[in-house]
């Protein structure tokens, strides 16, 4: 699959994109900073918070933001569990998902929970953290995955 370049300046704070790239969803979130400090309160609570999962991310991505620039992730939309979509659910302590939730990804199948760098949390069914796949900033307006 060719790499694909997105023009992120357009999207909003607390927006999420997707972009295809081959032939899977690659979603572009831009974090507030108050999802960033969730990010930051939830590492406690996930089952590989460092990301050692050397597949799932470039190599030069690390940290808890598990991005180049704190304000957009890149990850695959595909779960690690048996491969559903997840959905993006940025919202804080909405009815369905109680009053702990600050925000991230749900995944419908089997309920996976995700914080917005994509880490899942522990007991969930889903092995892994969501993939980030290769990208890189062509300006401060553009980027290009793959
Ligand atoms: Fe996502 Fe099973 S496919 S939790």
């Amino acid at each position: 699959g060719a790499p694909v370049t997105v023009n992120i300046s357009k999207i909003e704070p607390g927006q999420q994109i997707t972009v295809e790239w081959r032939g899977k969803p690659v979603w572009i979130i831009r974090r507030t900073p108050e999802m960033l400090e969730n990010i930051e309160e939830l590492t406690p609570r996930l089952k590989d918070p460092e990301s050692t999962e050397a597949s799932q991310q470039p190599e030069y991505i690390s940290g808890a933001y598990r991005s180049l620039k704190p304000e957009f992730i890149v990850l695959v939309g595909i779960c690690t569990h048996l491969g559903c979509v997840p959905t993006y659910r940025p919202e804080v302590a909405p009815a369905d998902l109680g009053e702990e939730w600050l925000g991230g990804l749900f995944c419908p199948c089997h309920g996976s929970k995700f914080d917005l760098a994509g880490r899942v949390f522990a007991g969930q069914p889903a092995p892994l953290n969501l993939e980030v796949p290769p990208y890189r900033y062509d300006s401060d307006t553009t980027m290009t995955v793959g």
